[in-house]
């Protein structure tokens, strides 16, 4: 390319990204519009049309990350100032532009659309990293500015339990379409739509994710505790369970239970000779699909039972990021949150009940009906931005004369 090409070039991209918060405050004026299973499902089956999914998209997309680019916006100044979200948010202002150049493009014109489908699968190696690199950024963070602060841990909380909901949700959007119209049937699985399957064996992948889990723990542990499996499917007791659903999603979700229940099996039972199972509960009614995984690894006490789920909390030593292939068995604490964030997307849920001196029930509830799954995603509105203006105000119950620790700042602050 000519130097005075290169300029031109350069001129153009700056023109671009000086428009960049235009558009963000465009689409983030739009709601993301929420799909249910039945609707993926029928969209990628007989009729699936390519045109229409490509139409939808070049607006949905940019509606869903300008919303959600706009709380990035909102995080404290000396986190948005580290290198790590510097680069994140990098890649989602380049993701946006790239979509947006489809605006003018013709949808009837066969190259456009094979484009689109290159320009997703990009957009979606791209941002493969973006969990590892905005957690290093909020270590980043607190390492810089180390004192425990109840507000902006509560914002921090608050914006990544929706960042990675909303990127789940962009990440579900654009591998159903790649999926759905690269052009392969997978014969192996004829159920399967995208990376849906419609009749999801749930046993199957709990044993998957057992065996993967155990793997791990036995070259952690040298050993690993067993499994007792049983399942109550209500509809019909001789039928397996079967619904619709994303099996990559149960199985994440199955996998960091199995990982968490064996570290706490193994470490409570270092001096036994024997280890309690692990024991999973599977239950398919006429509205919710259950699953209990119990195990006997001490439990956790109660009070600390909802900082589990924090993005700042784990009792596993630090992963140094430069290892972030070794999938150790415990790490950033991200197991619990994102899980649970995968259970949510489709309006189920994941809890934690323990029993400090005993054991953990880790129970996670997901809907039966491909009609009632529905995408549950975040909305960028007044609501959400007075969450991030939340400020430390005085408690209106009475605090105990002998306090915790952490709540000697509300003290403080009355
Ligand atoms: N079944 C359990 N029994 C006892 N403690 C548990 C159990 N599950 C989770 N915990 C506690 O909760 C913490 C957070 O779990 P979480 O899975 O979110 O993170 P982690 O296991 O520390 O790291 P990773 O990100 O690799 O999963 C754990 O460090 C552990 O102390
Ligand atoms: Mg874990």
């Amino acid at each position: 390319m000519s130097s005075k090409m290169k300029f031109v070039r350069s001129l153009m991209k700056t023109a671009a990204l000086a428009n960049v918060p235009k558009h963000i405050d465009h689409y983030s004026k739009f709601s993301p519009s929420p799909l249910s299973m039945k609707q993926f499902l029928d969209f990628g089956s007989t009729n699936a049309c390519e045109r229409t999914s490509f139409v939808f998209l070049r607006q949905e997309l940019p509606v869903r990350l300008s919303n959600i680019m706009k709380e990035i916006n909102l995080l404290p100044d000396r986190l948005l100032a580290t290198p790590s979200v510097h680069l994140v948010q990098s890649w989602y202002i380049q993701s946006l532009m790239e979509i947006l150049e489809f605006l003018d493009k013709n949808p009837d014109d066969q190259s456009v659309l094979e484009t689109f489908v290159e320009v997703l699968e990009d957009i979606r190696n791209r941002h493969n990293e973006v969990v590892p690199t905005m957690a290093q950024g909020i270590i980043e963070y607190k390492d810089a500015f180390g004192q425990h602060d109840t507000v902006t841990d509560h914002n921090i909380q608050y914006f990544l339990d929706r960042f990675y909901t909303s990127r789940i949700s962009i990440r579900m959007l654009i591998n159903q379409h790649t999926l759905v119209f690269n052009g392969n049937i997978n014969p192996a699985h004829p159920n399967t739509i995208g990376c849906i399957d419609s009749k999801c064996d749930v046993t199957e992948v709990a044993r998957d994710a057992y065996e993967s889990a155990k793997l791990l723990c036995e070259q952690y542990y040298l050993g690993a505790p067993e499994l007792e499996l049983r399942q109550m499917n209500a509809n019909d007791i001789r039928e397996s369970i079967h619904i619709s659903y994303i099996p990559s999603h149960l199985y994440h979700m199955l996998f960091e239970l199995f990982k968490n229940a064996m570290r706490a099996t193994i470490e409570t039972h270092e001096a036994s000779r024997t280890l309690p199972p692990i024991k999973v509960m599977v239950a398919l009614g006429g509205e919710d699909l259950s699953i209990k995984m119990s195990d006997r690894g001490g439990g956790v006490p109660f009070r600390k039972t909802e900082r589990l789920f924090s993005y700042m909390y784990s009792t596993a030593p630090r992963p140094s990021i430069g290892d972030r292939h070794r999938a150790p068995l415990a790490g950033f604490g991200y197991g619990l949150p994102i899980s649970r964030l995968y259970a949510r997307y489709f309006q189920g849920d994941l809890q934690l009940y323990s029993m400090e001196g005993y054991g953990t029930d880790a129970v996670i509830q997901l809907k039966a009906l491909s009609t009632d799954s529905v995408e549950r995603l975040p909305v960028f509105n007044k609501t959400a931005l007075r969450h991030y203006k939340l400020s430390l105000e005085a408690d209106d119950w009475c605090v105990p004369s002998k306090e915790p620790l952490d709540l000697a700042i509300y003290r403080a602050a009355k």
